[in-house]
């Protein structure tokens, strides 16, 4: 069965992020214990720096919180500053009262990847499993580093990077270094068994991605196709991603 997502097209990419800060804010108040599933890129930026704002303010407090990212390249020490690690705590969880222990990525240096992603799996269900998963969306549609082809029912695993999300991200690292081109990503059935989602898309280069998802086949082909079998997910976009969104597409705005 597939389900209509809840579409909100808010101005521009502030007023995403905020919404996005008021609904984990939201979603931490209501749940004891909350675990959220977090995601990286240029995306969620701005969200982390509201979450920042309202730590230092005294108005939130992430103390018990639990977090899981998506995902991290493979092969990039944590302390690389284009490892999914460095941003975490560059942008987060240096400036936030989450305690270490309390956060967790995928092994990017692990020797042996599969056994990392089915670790990484027990610890995410050793944790009650996640209340709510931020997601961010690729050019390509893809959702995590689930490129175009993952299989609905993937778990968290190796996986080799599209060449455009290799370019996308190139900008991330030190001049003359390319991404790597593996990662550790949770799948597809994992992102599908948060309770709760939230797939943030702002800019015009996410437009295509976004009416591929919401407007075509439920298919491999476009990875965050896979949402619309999920009975709970928010999209949160502004004007300039919902451009190729057709008139049939019932949305908030
Ligand atoms: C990040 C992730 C990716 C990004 C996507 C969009 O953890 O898993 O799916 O969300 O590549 O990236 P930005 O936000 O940089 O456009």
């Amino acid at each position: 069965m597939t389900h209509a997502p809840k579409l909100t097209i808010l101005d521009d990419g502030d007023a995403v992020a905020s919404e996005a800060a008021r609904t984990i804010a939201a979603v931490i108040a209501a749940t004891p214990g909350a675990v959220l599933g977090l995601a990286t890129g240029r995306t969620p930026l701005a969200v982390y720096a509201r979450l920042r704002e309202d730590v230092a303010a005294g108005k939130l407090s992430f103390e018990g919180v639990r977090s899981f990212n998506l995902d991290e390249y493979l092969g990039l020490p944590p302390e690389h500053p284009a490892s999914y690690h460095s941003y975490m705590r560059r942008e987060f969880f240096d400036h936030v009262d989450l305690c270490a222990g309390d956060w967790h990525l995928p092994d990017g240096m692990a020797d042996d990847p599969a056994a990392a992603g089915g670790r990484y799996e027990v610890a995410i269900r050793k944790a009650g499993g996640i209340d709510l998963q931020l997601l961010g969306i690729g050019e390509n549609g893809h959702i995590g580093f689930n490129e175009p082809g993952a299989p609905f029912d993937s778990r968290t695993r190796k996986v080799a990077l599209a060449a455009s999300t290799i370019a996308a991200n190139a900008s991330e690292f030190p001049d003359g270094q390319t991404p790597p081109s593996h990662a550790l990503t949770m799948g597809i059935a994992t992102i599908l068994e948060a309770r709760r989602i939230v797939l943030l898309a702002t800019g015009p280069k996410k437009a295509k991605a976004l009416g591929a998802m919401l407007s075509g086949p439920v298919d491999p082909a476009v990875p965050a196709s896979a949402l619309r079998l999920h009975p709970a997910v928010t999209i949160l976009c502004d004007e300039e991603a919902a451009s190729c969104l057709h008139d049939g597409i019932a949305a908030v705005r």
